[in-house]
């Protein structure tokens, strides 16, 4: 039992110990994006941008190993249509079949690449679920409480938070960065100003595209967040409507008695 104890408590102050490491992070911007909030729903608009900022800037160093390329037409995701999903799997890094035992086109029932080796990043299928921007003090999660996690708006300021300063550390380079927990980071500024062109004509400004990008992340690592906020609203008017009904059958049974003196 006091052995049980000890590492309860053990395990508690290294936890504290933890977040609080993860609070000497930089100053992270809370983001007004579509999808927070109880009736927030993810803009599909918006998703479509950053899955084309991660295709075209992201995925040369990162993998999303764990997310399925047919999910790029489900509803409440980007919603691509399937023909365009089939053609944007086959450009993608080629799969290595075992039944074939060779290398094959990707196709819209196999996942996205993983991607490693040398200067390669993290996968980043559940980075935004992984990371938070938002700490209280002393990790007691106040500012979590009321404004998310902030997995998405940590990612956004990452890549908004370059000061331009590098250093050689081990004979690696590392980029200033004040989002990034250290400050100093391996990952170079990896955006810079219209280095992307969108079809829907938004401007692809370093700063929207980290939003589009870092939303896109969210919906990687949470596809069904829609879903489960639209269930969560079901049993909450659920719970509502049930409140009243015992209520009034309350009322109603105990009618009788009120307001009479006690028989004995
Ligand atoms: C040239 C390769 C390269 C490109 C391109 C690149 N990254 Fe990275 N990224 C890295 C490396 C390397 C790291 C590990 C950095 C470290 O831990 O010092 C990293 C780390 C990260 C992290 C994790 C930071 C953390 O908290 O640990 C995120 C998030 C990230 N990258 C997002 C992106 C996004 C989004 C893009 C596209 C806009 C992108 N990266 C493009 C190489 C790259």
């Amino acid at each position: 039992m006091l052995k049980a104890f000890a590492i309860a408590a053990v395990t508690a102050l290294g936890l504290s110990g933890a977040a609080m490491a993860a609070g000497e992070g930089g100053h992270i911007e809370d983001v007004d994006f579509s999808f927070e909030g109880p009736f927030g729903s993810f803009d599909q608009f918006q998703l479509q941008r950053g899955l084309q900022v991660y295709t075209e800037v992201c995925s040369a160093c990162h993998g999303l190993r764990y997310v399925p390329i047919r999910t790029l037409s489900d509803d409440g995701g980007p919603g691509l249509p399937e023909d365009q999903v089939r053609a944007y799997a086959t450009n993608l890094l080629p799969v290595f079949d075992e039944s074939i035992g060779e290398e094959r086109d990707r196709e819209i029932t196999d996942h996205f690449p993983t991607v490693s080796g040398m200067g390669m990043g993290p996968d980043l299928s559940l980075m935004a679920k992984a990371r938070a921007g938002f700490h209280g003090p002393y990790g007691l999660g106040i500012n979590q409480f009321i404004r998310g996690m902030g997995g998405p708006e940590y990612i956004h300021a990452l890549l908004t938070s370059y000061t331009g300063e590098d250093q050689e550390q081990a004979g690696t380079l590392l980029h200033e960065n004040t989002a990034f927990p250290g400050g100093w980071i391996s990952m170079a500024a990896p955006l810079s100003d219209d280095q992307v062109t969108f079809e829907d004509g938004t401007p692809a400004t370093v700063d929207q595209m980290s939003m589009d990008v870092a939303a896109f992340l969210m919906w990687t690592a949470e596809p069904k967040l829609m879903d489960r906020k639209s269930v969560g609203l079901v049993a909450v008017l659920f719970l509502l409507v049930l409140t009243v009904l015992l209520y009034l059958v309350n009322k109603r049974l105990w009618a009788p008695h009120k307001g009479k003196p006690l028989h004995r």
